[in-house]
């Protein structure tokens, strides 16, 4: 199915002041309460990553668990879940981060990667970029390294994917509101 961003963007709706006064937040979920243009999303990044050296997807809580799974599916690829603290069990790395509404640690399996392996990281939206920075991090801590981060939205007014640029992690998102 042909990428239309016009569509994508209608179906990311705007609601001011929450969770906290003064943020902007782009809810996505009539988008995913629309068959048609999941399939434009979901198609789009099984495109871009079908012929790539993508080992891994890495799927960030809970947001980006919806998109990870659909495309560790469609690319036959071990799924690795980075979770809020607490969540998962057996032995793991954590590291905090600051995003545009609070501040959070994110953990994943000492396990789940390993030297060599190439992470495709994905959620739905950067803003500060301090979640996929700290799940970058993570995957570097465990001597893998990130293929690409990929998001359905950036706002790049927030900064978050110019500090990734800077931090040399490779950034695709479909769309950006300013
Ligand atoms: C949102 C979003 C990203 C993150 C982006 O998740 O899904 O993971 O914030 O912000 P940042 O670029 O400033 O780090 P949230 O922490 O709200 O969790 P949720 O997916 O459980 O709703
Ligand atoms: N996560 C961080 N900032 C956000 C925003 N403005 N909208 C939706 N999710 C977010």
């Amino acid at each position: 199915m042909i990428f239309d961003e016009y569509t994508i963007k209608s179906l990311i709706r705007p609601v001011p002041d929450f969770p906290k006064p003064g943020v902007v937040f782009r809810d996505i979920t009539p988008l995913y309460q629309s068959p048609r243009a999941m399939r434009m999303v979901a198609d789009s990044l099984i495109q871009r990553y079908v012929e790539s050296p993508v080992t891994h997807i890495g799927a960030i809580d809970a947001r980006g668990f919806l998109l990870g799974a659909v495309l560790a599916y469609e690319l036959n690829k071990p799924l690795v879940l980075f979770r809020k603290a607490g969540k998962l069990p057996a032995d793991t790395l954590s590291e905090s981060y600051t995003s545009e509404y609070g501040e959070c640690h994110i953990e994943v399996q000492r396990d789940a990667l390993h030297g060599g392996e190439q992470v495709l990281l994905l959620d739905d939206l950067i803003a500060t970029g301090g979640t996929f920075l700290a799940a970058a991090r993570l995957i570097k801590q465990l001597g893998a390294e990130v293929y690409e981060a990929a998001a359905i939205i950036d706002l790049p007014d927030l900064g978050g994917s110019r500090r990734m640029q800077d931090a040399d992690i490779p950034t695709f998102t479909l769309c950006a509101f300013e």
